[in-house]
C-alpha cells in the first residue's frame, strides 16, 4: 500500500535527545543526557492523597469530559501567581495545556504560516524547534552572549517580519543561561521598536538556587508577550500539566486549536495538581528541589574543574538543570558521544540545539538525576576521552 506522507510528516525529525535516552535507559550507563527531573523530588504521598481526595469529593465528575480552557480554580491560581503590580492577569488569559510542549505546538498552529520567520535564541530548546517546525517556519537565530539575546539582533526582525521571538529567560535549556533584568528591559525596548512579539517559555524560574526571581517578560511587556509555564519540574512531568498566558483574543484561538487537538488536558490530573498546590505546598516543596539541584550542580562544576582539559569552558548556572560546555574546536560532540557510550557515559551533543550554523564542539550536561560520586566518575571518563581525542 503506497501511503503518501505530507510535507509536514516528512519534516518531523526524531528528537536527538529521545534517541539518546533509549540508550541511556540501561542502568549501567551514567547519563547526563536526560532533561528529566530527579524522581525523588516527586511528592508521591501528596499526589496519592490528592488522588484520593479528588475522587472522594468529585466522584465521577473528576473523570468526565471537561472544558478545553482547563479547570477554573487552577486557572485562577495561575493567574494570581502571575499577577504583578501593574500587570493583573485575568484567568480568561490562561489556557491549561498538556505540558507546555503542547502550548508550543498550538502557538505554531495559530501564529505561524509556512515560510514565516520565527526568531530563536542561539542555541535554543530542541523540543521547541521540533514542535514549531511542524508549522514549516523559517527559523532565524538571534545572536546571543552569556546574558541572552542581544537587543540589537532583534532590530533585524523588522526586515524579516518575524512572527515572534521565542526565548527561555531562566536557566535556559540547553545552556543554563539566565537573562538579567536589565537585558530583559533592553530586549523589550528593541522588540517594541521592531514591532515584535515574544513567546516566553519559563519552566525553570522557580529553580533559582538562591530562591530569587527576576521580573517576567510578561510582567514587563504585557500584551506583547505570551508566557508558558509548567508543573513538570515542580511536581511531576507525568501529570502533563502546563499552561500558557496570552492576550484574550489569541488565547481564544489557542483554545480552538487545542479543542481540535485533544479536547482538553486530562481533567483528573488537573484536579489532582490543583489539590496539591492550592494551600501553598509549592512554597514548602520547591526549596527542597533547589537545594538538591544546587548540590548536584556544585558537584558537577567541581568534577569539570578536576577532570576536563584546559581549552574546555563551561558556565556556572545559578539555577535549573543544565551545564553547557564548549569543548576545544577540534572535538565534535557527536563523535565524543559515540565513544562515551562505549565507556557507559551519555550526554547530549550541542549541535541539534542550533536552528542555524550548529556549533559541533558543544555539549549539554544534566546533573539532576546522577548522584555526586557518579557525577565525578562520569565526568572523569569524559575528561579522559576528550584528552585522548586532543592528542
Ligand atoms: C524550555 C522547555 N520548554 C518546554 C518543555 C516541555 O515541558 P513540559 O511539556 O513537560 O511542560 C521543556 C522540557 O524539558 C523545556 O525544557
Amino acid at each position: 500500500m503506497a501511503w503518501q506522507v505530507s510535507v509536514r510528516g516528512r519534516t518531523i525529525t526524531s528528537s536527538a535527545i529521545r534517541e539518546i535516552l533509549k540508550v541511556t535507559e540501561r542502568p549501567d550507563v551514567i547519563s547526563f543526557a536526560g532533561g528529566l527531573p530527579a524522581p525523588q523530588t516527586f511528592p508521591l504521598d501528596r499526589i496519592r492523597d490528592a488522588c484520593t481526595d479528588v475522587l472522594a469529593r468529585a466522584g465521577t465528575r473528576a473523570l468526565q469530559y471537561a472544558p478545553t480552557e482547563g479547570l477554573a480554580p487552577l486557572r485562577e491560581w495561575i493567574a494570581e501567581r502571575h499577577s504583578a503590580p501593574g500587570c493583573a492577569i485575568d484567568p480568561e488569559q490562561v489556557l491549561i495545556t498538556t505540558g507546555s510542549q503542547q502550548a508550543l505546538d498550538l502557538i505554531g498552529k495559530v501564529l505561524v504560516e509556512a515560510g514565516s520567520v520565527v526568531l530563536v535564541e542561539t542555541p535554543t530548546y530542541l523540543g521547541a524547534l521540533q514542535a514549531l517546525s511542524l508549522s514549516l517556519p523559517r527559523f532565524v537565530s538571534v545572536p546571543c552572549d552569556d546574558d541572552g539575546p542581544l537587543p540589537e539582533g532583534l532590530l533585524a526582525a523588522r526586515a524579516h517580519d518575524a512572527r515572534f521571538l521565542y526565548l527561555i529567560p531562566n536557566f535556559q535549556n540547553p545552556t543554563g543561561r539566565y537573562i538579567p533584568e536589565a537585558r530583559r528591559v533592553a530586549i523589550l525596548q528593541a522588540a517594541a521598536e521592531a514591532d515584535l512579539t515574544l513567546v516566553e517559555d519559563d519552566p525553570y524560574s522557580a529553580l533559582a538556587y538562591d530562591g530569587s526571581s527576576a521580573a517576567t517578560f510578561l510582567s514587563l511587556g504585557g500584551d506583547r508577550v505570551i508566557r508558558l509555564g509548567s508543573f513538570s519540574k515542580l511536581l511531576a512531568p507525568g501529570l502533563r500539566i502546563g499552561y500558557c498566558i496570552a492576550p484574550v483574543d489569541i488565547r481564544r484561538r489557542l483554545v480552538l486549536a487545542k479543542q481540535a487537538a485533544d479536547l482538553h488536558t486530562p481533567s483528573f490530573t488537573q484536579a489532582v495538581a490543583f489539590e496539591v498546590v492550592k494551600d501553598g505546598f509549592l512554597d514548602r516543596h520547591v526549596p527542597t528541589i533547589r537545594s538538591l539541584y544546587a548540590a548536584q550542580c556544585a558537584a558537577m562544576l567541581a568534577a569539570l574543574e578536576r577532570h576536563f582539559p584546559p581549552g574546555a569552558v563551561w558556565n556556572r548556572p545559578r539555577g535549573g538543570m543544565f551545564v553547557w560546555v564548549t569543548l576545544p574546536p577540534s572535538i565534535d560532540g557527536a563523535v565524543l558521544l559515540e565513544r562515551a557510550i562505549e565507556e557507559k557515559v551519555a550526554f547530549v551533543p550541542g549541535a541539534p540545539f542550533y536552528a542555524e550554523q550548529p556549533q559541533a564542539n558543544t555539549m549539554r550536561l544534566s546533573f539532576v538525576t546522577v548522584p555526586p560520586p557518579l557525577i565525578d566518575e562520569g565526568i572523569a571518563r569524559l575528561g579522559r576521552l576528550i584528552r585522548g581525542m586532543m592528542d
